[in-house]
């Protein structure tokens, strides 16, 4: 089979451009586009998408198993991205649970996981990843959040964003195909080693309301074990933030 290929000039949001035509693209089609006039983040903020320096891109991957199977999937793409970095040379990011790709506290990398389909039946993930590679200085002070380059990290020599792009699209096809056949368990490890919450003094702010605790690392469901006064917790879903100690 061969996955779709499409680079856009200008798009709404790769991800919406993949989800208006989740009936008819194969399995692993990339979508990338130039620029996006409405990118997505997590949580229904917008992803600020310029032309000419970032790598916006959505992938599609089917699952027959149905999404009950893929917790972690979001986790595991954080993985790939930091394959992604390490092929390129790139040292000095890690991740926030649950898929943040940060350094010196600053987002690298966003990662949007959207599902649909069934429960235990054929679904489908559509995987949206923004990497900046080179931010302007107006970029970083609209963004709301402390954000970071790739170039920053290469001291100062961004790399190629076809190389960024190509090493991306590698480790998509790679990592999703065994993410299909391994599930997180496979990742979970990796994860590990570029954990950026292990050991840290936590603040988690979720639908249950406020706890604090000590990062104690991720399950094999990818859930977030909390160390507590009370034992290890293990968490799904929350807004974490470092404290300070
Ligand atoms: C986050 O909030 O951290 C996730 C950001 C995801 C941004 C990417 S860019 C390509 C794809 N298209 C979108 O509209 N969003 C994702």
């Amino acid at each position: 089979h061969v996955g779709a290929l499409e680079l856009h000039w200008e798009i709404d949001s790769t991800s919406n451009e993949i989800q208006r035509r989740l009936g008819t693209l194969p399995d692993l089609s990339m979508i990338l586009a130039e620029t996006q006039s409405a990118g997505r983040g997590r949580r229904g903020r917008a992803w600020l998408s310029p032309p000419g320096l970032n790598v916006y891109l959505s992938c599609l991957k089917r699952f027959d198993a149905g999404f009950a199977a893929l917790s972690g999937l979001s986790l595991a793409v954080g993985v790939i991205v930091m394959r992604t970095l390490a092929a390129l040379g790139i040292q000095g990011a890690g991740l926030k649970w649950p898929n943040d790709v940060l350094s010196d506290g600053g987002k690298l990398a966003g990662i949007l996981v959207e599902l649909s389909g069934e429960y235990q039946g054929p679904c489908a993930a559509i995987i949206g990843v923004g990497v900046n590679v080179r931010l302007t200085a107006a970029l970083r002070e609209q963004a709301g959040q402390p954000i970071n380059d790739l170039a920053n990290l290469a001291h100062g020599q961004a790399p190629d964003r076809n190389l960024v792009a190509a090493s991306l699209i590698a480790a998509l096809v790679e990592g999703l195909r065994q993410f299909e056949h391994e599930g997180f368990a496979g990742f979970v490890e990796a994860y590990g080693g570029h954990d950026l919450l292990r050991g840290k003094p936590l603040h988690l702010q979720g639908a249950l309301g406020e706890l604090d605790g000590v990062g104690a690392g991720v399950d094999a469901r990818g859930a977030l074990l909390l160390q507590t006064p009370a034992g290890v917790l293990s968490i799904d879903s929350a807004d974490v933030t470092v404290r300070r100690a």
